[in-house]
């Protein structure tokens, strides 16, 4: 089939190699010259294991090739695919005017009968309006179909998820239209829904405003256990193994960041208000995820007190999740500006995200590392805010010699409280009563770096 995709972002960009992959002929458009250039160039704006070798060999054999003209891209194409950003505004609705854009050029350099799908996520109500704006803008009368096709892919896995889908929804008024795509993803042997346009794009938010909630479940849980001395990676253990529940999701934490939860859950509950709704427990998924990561740095400044000028935190990881060099949303960037925002110096590693991170911070305070024990190397104490293997299994003999206090401040539980804590370092983690949080209680009122028991 010949497709073309508009937005060669972390969506469009996997989606234009797989697709390209499966044997198909693609053209990506992307409005920015200079990825437009990058990728032609063989080199790959974003890090996605796997990415890259296919995008090469399907360049290679002329299956993929890039433009920044969308009515060169479209002009061949049976199908349209639309992966632009729809990023937050400022009232916390999706931003949809990447989408408008598009869809008034696809009106306007629309020659035969195409299937524009919307992989991007859109708020309900959105592909009928592409539909309409489509129409409106037509230079000479012709057909064509919308779909939603929302993409479900996880960055850090985009590759092997797009290859391997859990199920392919797709949303349309037309049976045409559905054949088309049912052309397109069919061989993949996955379940496909095919529903109305509102229920797929539905589908998209509800997924992860679920996994969101997920989240901020076992974040409260972790509140609970570290004041009710239960172990919450125990508690969630012991629940994931209940087919209904599942592991997956329930790892204590800083709370949720990236590209896509935050501005989907948010997004969400303004559909919810604007359907004059008030969604009360995605409320509280925010709430909770906002508390996170102040809870988290709040035992910090407990133990260091409020005034960390002259004080130096090594930070493991900046990406908001591991296998990504995306920092969007990242809430490891978020404690890192804390920190910062306390006077703390901050020498900080990242195996992919450096290069994003720095465009974000500054150089102000911060020294970017080579590598993760040239980050401790002198550093008052250990913060860790990213999941990425790597940091679990650092040399803890090692860092401890390197450190000027032995403590370590894991946001993401990577590490094995009984071993640190035998090893002679003072460690916090979250959701468990580590001997950090036990020495906060038995100081002194009024000591400078301590809160009244339980946080309060
Ligand atoms: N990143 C994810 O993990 C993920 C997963 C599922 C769904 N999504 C959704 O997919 C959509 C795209 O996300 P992303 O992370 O790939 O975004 P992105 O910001 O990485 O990429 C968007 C691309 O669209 C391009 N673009 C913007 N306007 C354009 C125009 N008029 N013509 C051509 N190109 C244009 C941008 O230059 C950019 O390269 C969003 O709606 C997002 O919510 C993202």
């Amino acid at each position: 089939m010949k497709i073309c995709v508009v937005g060669t972002g972390y969506v469009g960009l996997v989606g234009a190699a797989i697709f390209s992959d499966w044997g198909n002929r693609i053209i990506g458009v992307d409005i920015d010259v200079e990825k437009i250039e990058r990728i032609k160039g063989g080199e790959m704006p974003i890090f996605e294991p796997g990415l890259s070798e296919i995008v090469l060999k399907n360049i290679k054999n002329g299956n993929l090739s890039f433009t920044t003209s969308l009515s060169e891209g479209m002009s061949d194409a049976e199908i349209v695919f639309i992966c632009v950003g729809t990023p937050e505004s400022d009232t916390g609705h999706a931003d949809l005017s990447a989408i408008w854009k598009v869809s008034q050029e696809i009106g306007q350099n629309l020659g035969d009968y195409k299937v524009v799908v919307v992989k991007s996520t859109v708020p309900v109500g959105t592909n009928e309006k592409i539909k309409r704006i489509i129409k409106e803008n037509l230079r000479i009368q012709t057909e064509f179909d919308v779909v939603s096709n929302p993409e479900f892919l996880r960055e850090g896995y985009s590759v092997e998820d797009m290859m391997d889908p859990d199920r392919t929804v797709i949303g349309s008024d037309s049976e045409r239209a559905l054949s088309v795509m049912r052309r397109l993803y069919e061989h993949l042997g996955k379940p496909i829904v095919e529903c109305d346009f509102r229920s797929a794009e539905m589908i998209k938010y509800a997924s992860n405003a679920f996994l969101a909630t997920k989240i901020s479940f076992i974040n409260e849980m972790g509140q609970l256990c570290e004041r009710a001395d239960a172990n919450v990676n125990v508690v969630a253990k012991g629940m994931g193994l209940d087919n209904r529940i599942g592991p997956r999701f329930l790892n204590a934490g800083i709370g949720y960041g990236g590209s896509c939860f935050p501005k989907d859950v948010e997004a969400l509950y303004k559909t919810s208000t604007d359907q004059a709704y008030d969604f009360k427990l995605i409320r509280g998924v925010m709430e909770v995820n906002s508390m996170q990561k102040d809870h988290f740095v709040s035992k910090i400044t407990r133990y260091f007190g409020k005034n960390l000028s002259g004080k130096t935190f090594a930070i493991l990881g900046l990406a908001f999740k591991q296998n990504t060099d995306d920092i969007r949303e990242s809430v490891a960037i978020k404690v890192a500006k804390l920190l910062r925002g306390f006077g703390a110096n901050l020498r900080v590693y990242d195996p992919e995200a450096m290069y994003n991170a720095k465009k974000e911070l500054g150089d102000a305070g911060i020294t970017y590392c080579l590598d993760k024990y040239e980050a401790i190397e002198g550093s008052d104490s250990l913060v860790i805010l990213t999941e990425w293997p790597e940091f679990a299994s650092l040399d803890l003999g090692r860092i401890k010699g390197m450190l000027k206090t032995s403590t370590i401040f894991d946001g993401r539980n990577l590490l094995d409280s009984e071993k640190v804590e035998s090893l002679g370092f003072v460690y916090f983690c979250v959701g468990k009563r580590t001997n950090g949080l036990e020495l906060l209680d038995k100081r002194p009122t009024g000591h400078p770096g301590v809160i009244l028991k339980n946080g309060r």
